[in-house]
């Protein structure tokens, strides 16, 4: 059959002159036969800190693929990092998603290679990809070793919003705060605590989507580059097999993604990627999938932001594998990987090497891991929390609502000493969803009053219509839906109204009498805060994003368009 690539490069008209000429800089003419023409879709980026070590990566699947007959082209993408870019890296995912669905179709290539890291690079590489759906394969790029302050470890995003806390609480100096900077980050790679790039590396592998047994390998451990090269001839007989995203990406891969989720005690943001890598592969699976199949699953790594260890102290204890193993039987035997064999058939002979970070089935760390989804007045469209993550004597509570109008006004008035507010109250910030803010940005952990932290509170019930960074903690309920910004019912609440969360049965629900929350206007200045951007993305996403509890993809965006190319472009 003749290959994708030889479409343009095959023949002795003008035009495969044309595409062939330009290309030959040292490649030989034989790679023009019809062999493989493979893209490296690469989100390497100076600005993109935890990708920055991605070139060095790319280079050793170079190999790979020239090894096994294929040839490799780099090509760079749209790079996010969560740290530097504003108002959120999560308004541009989308972006970066089309960006690269659209290269991936308008090039001369047969498959490709992911290379992602940081927060929303894997999602939006294999949103694109699922979209495109040419045989595909995720390399991810690691996380970074432990640092250490003082001889205690450091878990990156999870202490920064620790050490800050005890600032503010008058526990810890300015001095020693910012004498810890320069201990946080200790190598290349991702953030090692469990957050959203640490997730979302080993979901890609959940769902079928790397090399077996890659994922956490550290970015600077020699494993990594041989899992690279290895992964560069993978993708070559991926392509002899038309092995696609579609045929590995099924809803039982997703499934086995939710139960990894569980016992991993992985980031709520996973809702918001997987429902919307799974709306690109036109998969049905719903917010309360999390909730169905996350159920009972025990919670068995003990990394923070829910315990203790770090994720290099995972890939010692074992790995993936090793947790895999322990819920194999809650995995879908059929779902495969990249190789073509089911994701359990790479499960043999794993074992814990550490128990006191990978407990086994009997010894879990807590019960019941899963992602619970809240319906109410509050929520008709639902609302996720993590009780993982959650103080077991908030999951039921009721407390009167303070409310936040936007990030500006939490700002300004937090810090008050006169803030109406105490221990029992409801901390709610609303505009902060797909269209509010713009992007639904990490900010739902808020931060707690002073005052209060002074009296040693250190959690409260928090309720937000934003998301909350997967390195953070606490009792939050994140991703209400529809969004205040959307006519929402966030929008109407006022302080002083009592609010019940009750997590064991799913409720979260504001007391008023019947009727008198619709009748309400929305809040006035929350409508003012709400961003109106004129023009550019931002106009097109405000426009057109999708809720939350679909995985907030455009609406024009869901689904996929194959490979095909209609004309040619001259
Ligand atoms: Fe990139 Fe945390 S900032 S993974
Ligand atoms: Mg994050």
């Amino acid at each position: 059959m003749m290959s994708r690539s030889s479409q343009w490069y095959d023949g002795t008209d003008r035009n495969a002159y044309i595409h062939r000429a330009w290309m030959r800089r040292g490649v030989p003419s034989d790679a023009f036969d019809g062999r493989p023409h493979i893209a490296i879709a690469n989100t390497a980026s100076d600005l993109t800190p935890c990708n920055m070590h991605l070139n060095e990566v790319a280079e050793q699947v170079k190999h790979g693929i020239w090894e096994a007959g294929g040839v490799p082209h780099n090509l760079p993408v749209v790079s996010l990092g969560e740290t530097n870019v504003r108002p959120t890296a999560m308004l541009w995912r989308n972006m970066a998603a089309m960006a690269a669905e659209e290269l991936l179709r308008a090039n001369p290539i047969d498959g490709v290679v992911l290379l992602g890291g940081c927060d929303k690079t894997i999602p939006a590489l294999l949103m694109a990809a699922a979209s495109v759906d040419l045989p595909a394969v995720v390399v991810p790029g690691g996380p970074m070793l432990t640092g250490t302050f003082r001889g205690a470890p450091l878990g990156c995003g999870t202490d920064v919003w620790r050490l800050s806390e005890e600032v503010r609480a008058g526990t810890l100096t300015e001095g020693d705060f910012l004498r810890s900077e320069s201990s946080m980050i200790r190598s290349k790679g991702h953030c090692n605590t469990m957050g959203t790039a640490s997730t979302m590396g080993l979901l890609a592998e959940v769902l079928g989507m790397t090399l077996p047994g890659l994922a956490g390998t550290p970015a600077p451990d020699s494993r990594l580059l041989e899992g690279a090269h290895a992964t560069g001839r993978l993708i070559v007989d991926m392509i002899a097999a038309d092995r696609q995203p579609s045929a590995v990406m099924t809803r039982g891969s997703f499934l086995n993604a939710i139960v990894a989720l569980a016992a991993l005690g992985g980031s709520t943001n996973a809702v918001v990627h997987l429902l919307a890598i799974a709306g690109r592969l036109g998969v049905e699976l719903t917010q309360d999938d999390f909730d169905r199949t996350g159920a009972g699953v025990p919670l068995l790594v003990d990394l923070q932001p829910a315990g203790r260890h770090l994720m290099d102290d995972l890939h010692r204890a074992g790995g993936l594998h090793a947790v895999l193993h322990q819920v194999r039987d809650l995995l879908d035997p059929e779902a495969i990987t990249v190789t073509g064999r089911p994701l359990v058939d790479h499960l043999e002979d794993v074992t814990i090497h550490d128990p006191e970070v990978i407990r086994t089935r009997e010894h879990p760390l807590q019960e019941d891991a899963g992602i619970a989804v809240l319906y109410g007045d509050l929520a008709p469209g639902g609302a996720v929390i993590k009780p993982a993550a959650a103080s077991p004597h908030l999951l039921k509570h009721r407390g009167p609502a303070v409310v936040f109008d936007s990030i500006e006004d939490l700002h300004a008035r937090l810090d008050d000493p006169g803030l109406d507010v105490t221990a029992d109250s409801v901390l709610i910030l609303r505009g902060c969803g797909p269209k509010g803010y713009p992007g639904m940005p990490e900010v739902s952990n808020l931060p707690l009053p002073p005052k209060l932290l002074a009296q040693g509170v250190r959690d409260m019930v928090r309720i937000c219509d934003g998301r909350m960074s997967g390195t953070a903690y606490g009792t939050v309920v994140l991703h209400v839906t529809p969004e205040a910004a959307a006519g929402g019912p966030l929008a109407k609440v006022r302080t002083g109204d009592m609010i019940v969360l009750d997590v064991p049965n799913r409720h979260l629900d504001v007391e008023l009498p019947p009727g008198e929350l619709a009748a309400r206007e929305p809040s006035e200045a929350m409508t003012q805060a709400l961003a109106r951007p004129p023009r550019g993305w931002q106009r097109l996403y405000v426009e057109t994003v999708q809720q939350a509890n679909t995985g907030a993809d455009l609406d024009f965006l869901v689904g996929g368009s194959g490979a095909e190319v209609a004309r040619e472009s001259h």
